[in-house]
């Protein structure tokens, strides 16, 4: 019967359309090539290094074109792991200063012929931008994925190191061909266990696989670990009973991984334990654990990421806990900066501190998990927002001062540069939940090897070798992806504003959330200050200051309500509702139109995808449209939401000429999801 079935579909679909496609392979669709064009050119290197062969077998498998010459030169430092590629028509020759080069190029070799460039005249030279590429997973060891959106952790701890999932090696390829050569295994909120001998053993046999693919593992700390774990009196950074239990502890990881790339560390934050708990500073406590993995050249990657509930400004206070640190850290410590100044929200200005410290590492910590942009329910491709962060003029070393060039060592030359994402894999079988979620993946990667690189380009590389190579469903495809990071910001956030989601989870609106004895810095009214005159943070002098922070050009700018752009106006204004914008419109007017461009743009997105039906396989067309329509319910629950909410202190009318509410505020505020936030 079965068989009938599929002879039946094959008859009226063409083959390419029925075939099961899941999303499982990502990007790497590569075909195989048939033994005649194999036989017809050659793929030339001797070498026995395990990464090398790698690099020749992957072109051996799937390289269908001139024969290859590839060779490492040991000379060539300038180069760092990237790699030089000419030739004609007869002969490619690839150089590179290191082996992962090689299969670098490799994979930038089959990527140009998967998206049909030409490959008979190149010269190409490519030096990645950041020194460290690095995922950070925030899985805990129970499988729990905090903020994971696409199931379970793909790290089957229970199992390890006895059976090797095949993902494991799969996913080691996928970051490979984007150029991710490290990862951090386990969330920041970390369990002392991981540093147990048992999980260093399970460790291991990731990183064997790993390194076959040129990454190296990394691993989130609690700083508690020696008081929990070794059983020392506490976990003071200054003890030298505590010094030494880290000593050993890291020398144990080095005899089992010696590649191990370091710790990532989340100290006095959100409840976590840190140097402070003994009156000592960020710095003593980075700093005893570089000295710890100094001589394995092992890094410290030391996050920003600290507040406190205070009549402080949230947006100001790492800023002012690490600047006074400024020159207190060791060469092998980098300070890990989200991109904002609050929490990877859909929209914030760059975060102060980049460039603040002038005599300390710096690098940028994204989140490609879409913890405050509708999870995976919601398309929002994520290079346009990466982009704007890294090329933000920060001014710290004059103009041209970009994020970018501050943590790519451009201006401030570093012993190692680093750039960081929090991922969004997960045990689903397309891994990251929608199937456009692999995009950031593959943007995250692209930029960190290349931030140059434009976002319209990222999203035509990964839709033509995830989807098609045809330009009638490459071209609207793109244009959907390029705008769907701003639509998120109009239907949720817009004009700067800022964390105005349910409470704890995250998804949905809830701009009057009230926790009763809840933290104020978690509160959306902290952030909105909704009132009968206005709406906003005022951050200026005559309220929070935070824009003291900026460098005077920007501070000017942001600091003028008649200068500030209108997507930071509510960040660093309180505004009047009558307020006339740059449009001409009231403030008000102008969030509901805002609040209205947002949905029907998502409503826009549904018919591009849906004329796309038939060119696309049937599974992936139906589930993206499926998490279409939930992004376009979505949409109109925040407009009608936030609208008739903010409405209750404004008391104007929404536009007449604009989609009516069909909500009531009072059954919006009824919505509570049971989404649990594993921690
Ligand atoms: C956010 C997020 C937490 C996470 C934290 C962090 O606040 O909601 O789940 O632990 O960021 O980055 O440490």
């Amino acid at each position: 019967m079965m068989k009938v079935i599929i002879l039946l579909l094959l008859f009226i679909f063409p083959y390419s359309i029925v075939r099961a496609e899941d999303g499982s392979k990502l990007w790497l669709r590569y075909v195989s090539v048939s033994k005649d064009v194999a036989h017809n050119r050659s793929i030339s290197i001797h070498s026995k290094d395990p990464i090398i062969l790698l690099a020749k077998q992957e072109l051996v498998n799937f390289w269908g074109k001139q024969s290859i010459e590839l060779a490492v030169d040991r000379k060539l430092t300038y180069l760092k792991d990237g790699f030089k590629i000419t030739g004609n028509l007869n002969r490619i020759k690839v150089i590179a200063h290191e082996p992962v080069g090689l299969l670098y190029a490799a994979y930038h070799l089959l990527q140009l012929q998967a998206t049909n460039q030409p490959v008979s005249n190149l010269n190409i030279e490519e030096i990645p931008s950041f020194d460290i590429r690095i995922l950070n997973h925030w899985d805990n060891l129970d499988r729990t994925v905090e903020r994971g959106y696409a199931g379970y952790s793909l790290w089957k701890w229970d199992e390890l190191p006895g059976v090797i999932s095949p993902r494991y090696e799969e996913y080691a390829r996928a970051n490979a061909s984007i150029g991710i050569n490290a990862v951090v295994i386990n969330n920041v909120n970390a369990s002392p266990q991981i540093l147990s001998s048992q999980y260093v053993i399970k460790l291991k046999s990731l990183a064997d696989i790993f390194r076959r693919y040129g990454i190296k593992v990394y691993l989130s700390v609690n700083f508690s670990s020696p008081k929990i774990l070794g059983g020392t009196k506490d976990s003071d950074p200054l003890n030298p009973e505590v010094i030494l239990w880290w000593k050993n502890k890291v020398k144990e990881i080095y005899q089992v991984i010696p590649d191990f790339g370091g710790f990532l560390v989340k100290a006095n934050s959100e409840g976590q334990p840190g140097p402070q708990d003994y009156g000592r500073t960020h710095a003593d406590g980075a700093n005893m654990l570089a000295d710890a993995l100094k001589a394995y050249h092992g890094v410290i990657m030391w996050r920003a990421f600290v507040y406190n509930p205070s009549s402080e400004d949230r947006a100001k206070q790492a800023y002012q806990e690490f600047v006074p640190l400024d020159g207190a850290f060791r060469d092998n410590v980098i300070i890990q900066i989200k991109n904002g100044p609050i929490d990877f929200q859909p929209r914030e200005p760059f975060n102060p501190l980049f460039g603040a410290l002038q005599k300390s590492n710096e690098m940028v910590e994204f989140q490609i998990t879409q913890e405050y942009l509708g999870f995976a329910n919601h398309l929002a491709y994520l290079a346009p927002l990466f982009k704007e962060t890294l090329d933000s003029d920060t001014y710290a070393d004059g103009k041209g001062s970009t994020v970018a060039k501050l943590t790519d060592g451009t201006l401030r030359p570093a012993r190692k540069t680093a750039i960081a994402a929090v991922a969004n894999i997960g045990e689903d079988i397309n891994w990251t939940g929608h199937h456009f979620g692999q995009a950031n993946w593959f943007a995250f990667g692209r930029l960190a090897w290349n931030h140059e690189l434009s976002s319209e380009q990222i999203a035509e590389e990964w839709i033509s070798m995830t989807f098609s190579t045809d330009n009638k469903f490459i071209d609207p495809v793109k244009k959907m992806m390029m705008g769907s990071r701003e639509t998120v910001v109009n239907y949720m956030m817009p004009l700067g504003l800022h964390h105005i989601f349910a409470f704890d989870h995250h998804y949905g609106p809830e701009p009057w959330g009230d926790q009763e004895g809840g933290r104020p810095d978690w509160m959306p009214w902290y952030y909105h200050h909704a009132d009968t005159v206005g709406l906003g943070f005022d951050r200026t002098s005559n309220g929070s200051n935070a824009i003291s922070q900026y460098r005077p050009p920007i501070q000017e700018v942001f600091g003028d309500i008649q200068l500030c752009p209108d997507q930071y106006l509510l960040w660093f204004h309180h505004v009047p509702w009558s307020y006339t914008m740059k449009s001409g419109r009231s403030m008000w007017d102008e969030l509901c139109y805002k609040y209205d461009a947002g949905v029907q743009q998502v409503r826009a997105m549904q018919q591009v995808w849906d004329r796309l039906e038939g060119q696309v396989d049937q599974q992936r067309f139906v589930e993206v449209q499926s998490k279409l329509k939930i992004q376009s319910r979505d949409a109109v629950w925040w407009k009608d939401a936030c609208l008739l909410y903010f409405q209750t202190f404004s008391k104007k009318p929404i536009p007449y000429d604009i989609e009516r509410p069909v909500h009531e505020l009072e059954d919006l505020k009824k919505i509570k999801l049971m989404i649990k936030h594993h921690n």
